[in-house]
């Protein structure tokens, strides 16, 4: 990744350390802490600023995430709609617990507490597409999906 290039469309400016971090977590997946460094450095601002924005936003994660992102709603709305029985099932398929990302890195599978749909629940989220209305029987499908698009992105 070349972070330089990032920082260059911004023109180096401090005031879009922001829109640096959201680009470079957008082709890495995660904010790895040598480009961090190098935002630091090259915006002349302290490391612990850079670390302190990074951490701040729950849209930024310091560690690696899936090229998949599932998010299941859990709040009170979808709870009783029956969205745990939702997330066990993804659990059971992408083969991880809630908040884990897969040793391939394939999936990042979360929860959320309300996606502020709560007309449309269950709710879940799939690498930004919204799914309503869900059920456990659609899960199988969203999972063979994503792994299939993967295939296709390899070969
Ligand atoms: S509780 Fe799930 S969208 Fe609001």
């Amino acid at each position: 990744m070349d972070v330089d290039k990032i920082i260059d469309k911004y023109g180096g400016k401090r005031r879009y350390l922001i829109a640096i971090l959201q680009d470079v977590q957008e082709e890495e997946r995660y904010l790895p802490k040598e480009a961090l460094c190098r935002v630091a450095e090259r915006l002349g601002m302290p490391l612990v600023d850079v670390f302190g924005v990074a951490t701040f936003y729950s849209a930024f994660s310091l560690v690696p995430r899936g090229r998949h992102e599932v998010t299941v709603c859990v709040g009170t709305a979808c709870h009783v709609r029956g969205s745990r029985r939702i997330l066990e099932e993804f659990e059971r398929r992408i083969g991880v617990r809630a908040g884990c990302t897969t040793e391939d890195l394939e999936f990042t599978l979360e929860t959320v507490n309300c996606l502020g749909c709560c007309a449309i629940g269950p709710v879940v989220v799939v690498d930004k597409a919204y799914n309503g209305e869900m059920t456990t029987g659609r899960v199988k499908g969203i999972v063979d999906r994503c792994r299939e698009a993967a295939k296709v992105e390899a070969s």
